[in-house]
């Protein structure tokens, strides 16, 4: 009944961290449970994950979309647990927004926006995740939900979308186990299942990490050093820390032609008042 889960991560080699592609601790989940859950495909191979935000807009992280591919087609696939058979709804992306200060060696500010070309409708069983308010804060031990697609310690990705829970580390402690690896930003959430066995990794990347008692998006599948290794907890990109650039992004897009520049982050901007 326990299988194995694995979220992807980046995959990160330096001399001190070796990354092995096993996630233990995931369960079978309806994508009924995450409405928001989407699988990107680079044509027709599955990618990462992401969330669905808006009508338009999947958030997810920018190391997923690091690489320009200029002739791979980049979808969403929404509404389907199992997205490689299929089902669910396929949409084209139509412009990724990496954040402007995201950085490929430390990870910092790993966020991505995806304009998706408008549908009609989405499948019935779709809804958007609920992104945190400047006054909802996570805390230390708070139970976490992170899932995807990602490799299990069978070593392949899994056809099937994967939950499980972990817990928040403090960024006190987490900094320490990563010391001369890798800084913790206060853009980054750490967290972990005490003894391992429990994390994300490599195909999970991008995907929710949602606080369980009231479903809040809090954090986006980053990085870590392994997975499930109880040295080491899984780290997410912090979302309270890029509401800003999320809704400025988001505002200032609408409507604009498809072949325009995406905007830069001014970080002059005004919270809507629905955020507040
Ligand atoms: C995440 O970002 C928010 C807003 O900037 C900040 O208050 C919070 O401390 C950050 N979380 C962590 C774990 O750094
Ligand atoms: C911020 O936005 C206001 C209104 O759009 C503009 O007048 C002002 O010059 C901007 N400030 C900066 C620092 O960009």
């Amino acid at each position: 009944m326990i299988s194995q889960l694995l979220l992807s991560f980046s995959l990160l080699t330096t001399s001190f961290c070796h990354t092995s592609n096993k996630i233990l601790g995931g369960h079978k989940i309806s994508i009924a449970e995450v409405p928001y859950q989407v699988a990107t495909f680079w044509n027709s191979r599955q990618s990462c994950g992401g969330s669905l935000i808006s009508k338009e807009f999947v958030l997810s992280a920018a190391h997923c979309f690091d690489e320009h591919v200029p002739d791979k087609i980049l979808t969403v696939r929404v509404g389907t647990s199992t997205p490689k058979d299929g089902s669910g709804m396929s949409i084209n992306v139509k412009y990724i927004y990496n954040h402007p200060m995201y950085d490929t060696i430390s990870n910092d500010y790993d966020f991505s926006l995806l304009r998706l070309y408008e549908v009609k409708s989405f499948p019935s069983v779709v809804k958007f995740a609920k992104l945190p308010t400047v006054y909802d804060q996570l805390n230390e031990g708070d139970d976490v939900f992170i899932s995807g697609w990602g490799r299990t310690e069978f070593g392949k990705t899994s056809d099937v979308l994967l939950r499980a829970m972990v817990q928040v580390q403090s960024t006190e402690s987490c900094s320490k186990d990563y010391q001369n690896m890798f800084v913790i930003t206060e853009r980054m959430i750490c967290a972990r299942r005490i003894g391992g066995k429990v994390d994300a990794c490599q195909g999970d990347s991008g995907g929710p990490l949602v606080r369980k008692s009231d479903g809040i998006l809090f954090g986006i599948t980053s990085f870590g050093c392994s997975c499930g290794d109880p040295r080491y907890a899984g780290v997410y990109a912090n979302v309270s820390s890029a509401l800003e650039w999320i809704y400025e992004t988001i505002s200032s897009d609408s409507g604009i032609a498809n072949d325009q520049e995406p905007n830069q982050c001014q970080y002059n901007f005004t919270l809507p008042q629905h955020l507040v």
